[in-house]
């Protein structure tokens, strides 16, 4: 009854080296490169060649496993200083997904009690493994638990890219899609195409049509009229950083989608795992929210747009404030209503 479908990796660890889905190319050009150096890992995730929360933190924890098999040093305590300057180097990439943070600072804890640095070195590197494993099988359940909210024929709005390629495998708000179609369900997914820098366009529609799953693409002005000409049933999205009220920031355009939703009365969903969580945040106005450079905005592929010398406000993320979210889905099951409550106890 199910069928494989064909859902891409973008990070691929080889013994020695990254294998990166170069993300900045797609849809025009499927290439894969090397990372092979600290520096090109932190460069890749600045450029968005890698990008996606659950990427980003995988990506980053197999380049610090790299970066540390390099250390000469045989002395413990010289390994783990400078270990944690390269957790540093690199946590300073991107400051909005926190699952960057989580996935170095798992990685780091990992050696904490290593007797040498032959045992450090490994640990790391499994560890690094570990997070991109359990991550497929966590993105995996996210599909399960959030196909229970569709049904055969719905249509389904989302944003962004919270696909396979943004995670180890499946995505979270695109996971339900590919499960369905494994299941022979049929959705009908419409993708905004995400300005300023396409990932709706360039990489949902990339991945989703790979998969064979049924996609149709919108700009971004055209949601509310897509919602009402379309009959769009629910909306689906990915996540940056959910905090202890539930307030989640996610790619620029989230908090527009999930106000439309409210007026016509749809359900408005997040998906994403644990890692994703950060209870220690209070709100989401203690977020910080990530500006990017204006010529995201005033050029679109190198060409100029936009007059020279024009101010630009350039935040790759918003936050949903937690009374629009209808649901969160994670792989510890659906959370709804207080999510304050039903947050501190996933962390109990
Ligand atoms: O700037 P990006 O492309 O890294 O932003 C990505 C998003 O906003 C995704 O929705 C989020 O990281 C979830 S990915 C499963």
């Amino acid at each position: 009854m199910s069928t494989l479908v064909n859902v891409p990796r973008s990070v691929i660890w080889n013994g020695n080296s990254i294998t990166l889905l170069n993300q900045t190319k797609l849809p025009t050009e499927v290439e894969y490169k090397e990372l092979t150096t600290i520096e090109s890992v932190w460069d890749s995730i600045v450029a968005l060649e890698v990008r996606g929360a659950p990427a980003i933190g995988i990506t980053a924890a197999f380049g610090l496993a790299q970066a540390a098999r390099r250390y000469e040093t045989a002395d413990i305590t010289k390994f783990l200083a400078q270990l944690k300057r390269d957790r540093d180097y690199l946590a300073s990439s991107r400051p909005t997904a926190v699952n960057l943070f989580w996935a170095l600072d798992r990685v780091v804890r990992s050696v904490d009690d290593s007797l040498t640095v032959e045992e450090a070195k490994e640990r790391l590197e499994r560890e690094a493994l570990d997070i991109q494993q359990e991550d497929e099988e966590v993105c995996r359940t996210i599909g399960e638990n959030a196909l229970t909210l569709f049904r055969d024929g719905d249509k389904v709005l989302t944003i962004c890219n919270a696909g396979s390629i943004a995670t180890a495998r499946y995505g979270t708000a695109l996971a339900p899609f590919y499960l369905a179609k494994e299941q022979g369900i049929s959705l009908q997914v419409f993708a905004s195409e995400t300005r300023p820098v396409l990932q709706g366009a360039r990489l949902t529609a990339w991945e989703l049509q790979q998969a064979g799953v049924d996609v149709t693409l919108i700009t971004d002005n055209m949601a509310a009229n897509t919602i009402a000409a379309k009959g769009i049933s629910a909306i689906i999205v990915g996540a940056d950083r959910i905090v202890a009220n539930g307030d989640t920031a996610n790619k620029i355009g989230t908090f527009n989608l999930a106000v439309l939703a409210k007026y016509f009365n749809i359900p408005f969903y997040v998906a994403a795992p644990l890692s994703t969580f950060d209870p220690a945040l209070e709100t989401g106005a203690e977020i910080v929210i990530e500006e990017r450079k204006d010529e995201e905005v005033t050029h679109v592929f190198g060409t100029r747009v936009a007059p020279e010398g024009v101010a630009v406000y350039n935040p790759a993320f918003d936050v949903t404030p937690n009374e629009l979210i209808t649901g969160i889905v994670t792989e510890k099951g659906i959370l709804r209503g207080n999510y304050k409550e039903a947050i501190a106890k996933l962390f109990l």
